[in-house]
């Protein structure tokens, strides 16, 4: 594919996981990069802290402005004063289990934030192309493999936010005639990861256990099938989609499945300790509804778009563990300059 020069983007979300994995290949690219942050009361933009020029410096090309998705003339003032060639739509509410607890608020976010944004940007007569982070927790129950022709069913008030999002971004696709396309993204990880979502919680505390600092791990559903992918491949992905000829939606995703308990076996093994010793069994951890199994298919985004997963589930449970350990190690010693593990570009 061509390589842009010059191009602007919008990403919401992006001092999440993929937002701040996005801002880096966009950066790379040669774009122009705007960024949603939150205001927040304590700073949350470790993620790309590493990516921040001073705006005054005649080479910055990433900037950050206030907003939120439940703010939607705030979306339209931005759109308008940015003026971006591409959008992407990473931020939402997106833990699972959370969004059990905070229904309506996740339905406000992951939900009607979208609708917002795509709004934003009819209003602001925008001609740009539009990225919707959809999710396979949209195909919940319906049996693996997943692919872009599997019927919807979410298990979570978080699922159902999505698939509202999703047909939002389809519907204006067809009514308007917008480049907006949907990225179906099975679970995709990094050691920039949350620390709440389970692989980064296993990997976390793999290394405080190793370091002495830990004793035990208390997890939920082991049994849960998930394919994890490793998340910067994910990002160019989404670049991809918004650099084809036509607008469509496309699944991203290994093929491969692993249960919870098969990353906490490699995670531990991978500093020689034997997971039973130091999992238990927490049943606060359990969903009322729970995803039994998610493999999803990206044939169509193999042929279509030429892109593939290369990092897999044991693979990328080494990666993180190790990027953990590397991170206890330094926990404690605040003198010495600590590995931006949040901020490593290719960790
Ligand atoms: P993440 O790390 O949880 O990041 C979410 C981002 O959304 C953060 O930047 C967060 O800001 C921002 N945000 C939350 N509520 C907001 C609001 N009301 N207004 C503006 N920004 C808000 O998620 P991720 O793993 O990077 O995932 C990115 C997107 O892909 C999400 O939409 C997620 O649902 C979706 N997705 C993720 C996966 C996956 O496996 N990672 C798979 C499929 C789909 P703060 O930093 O201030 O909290
Ligand atoms: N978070 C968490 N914590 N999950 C646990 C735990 C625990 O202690 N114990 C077991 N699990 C199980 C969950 O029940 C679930 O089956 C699985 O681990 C994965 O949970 P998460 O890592 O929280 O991710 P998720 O699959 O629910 O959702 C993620 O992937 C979606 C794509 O399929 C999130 O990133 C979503 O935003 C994303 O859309």
């Amino acid at each position: 594919m061509t390589e842009p020069a010059g191009k602007r983007a919008l990403i919401t979300g992006i001092t999440g996981q993929d937002g701040s994995y996005l801002a880096e290949l966009l950066l790379s690219k040669g774009y122009e990069v705007h960024g949603l942050v939150r205001r927040s009361s304590s700073f949350n933009t470790s993620r790309i802290d590493h990516l921040y020029v001073d705006p005054h410096e005649p080479d910055a090309r990433l900037f950050l402005h206030y907003g939120d998705l439940t703010d939607g003339a705030r979306l339209v003032t931005l759109l308008t004063t940015i003026k971006p060639a591409e959008v992407y739509n990473l931020a939402a509410q997106s833990h699972v289990r959370v969004s059990f607890d905070e229904p309506v608020h996740t339905g406000d976010t992951t939900g009607m934030g979208s609708m917002r944004l795509l709004e934003a940007v009819r209003l602001s007569g925008l001609d740009c192309r539009f990225y919707q982070a959809s999710s396979s927790e949209m195909f919940g129950a319906s049996p693996p493999p997943q692919d872009e022709d599997t019927p919807f069913y979410p298990r979570s008030p978080y699922g159902a936010a999505k698939v509202y999002s999703y047909w939002a971004t389809r519907n204006y696709r067809e009514a308007y005639g917008m480049f907006a396309v949907n990225g179906i993204l099975f679970n995709h990880e990094s050691p920039r990861r949350g620390e709440t979502f389970v692989t980064r919680k296993i990997t976390r505390a793999v290394a405080r256990i190793k370091a002495g600092v830990q004793d035990k791990l208390y997890l939920g559903n082991l049994d849960a099938v998930r394919d994890w992918g490793y998340a910067p491949e994910y990002v160019e992905g989404m670049w991809m989609m918004l650099q084809s000829d036509v607008a469509d939606d496309y699944v991203l995703a290994t093929g491969r499945g692993f249960t919870v308990r098969e990353f906490v076996e490699a995670s531990f093994s991978h500093v020689g300790l034997d997971w039973e010793d130091h999992v238990v069994f927490d049943e606060r951890y359990l969903r009322p509804t729970e995803v039994d199994a998610l493999i999803g298919d990206a044939g169509k985004a193999e042929r279509a778009l030429g892109w593939q997963a290369k990092t897999h589930s044991a693979d990328l449970a080494r990666l993180m563990v190790a990027a953990d350990v590397t991170a206890q190690e330094c926990e404690g010693r605040p003198w010495i300059d600590q590995p931006l593990v949040a901020g490593w570009p290719s960790a």
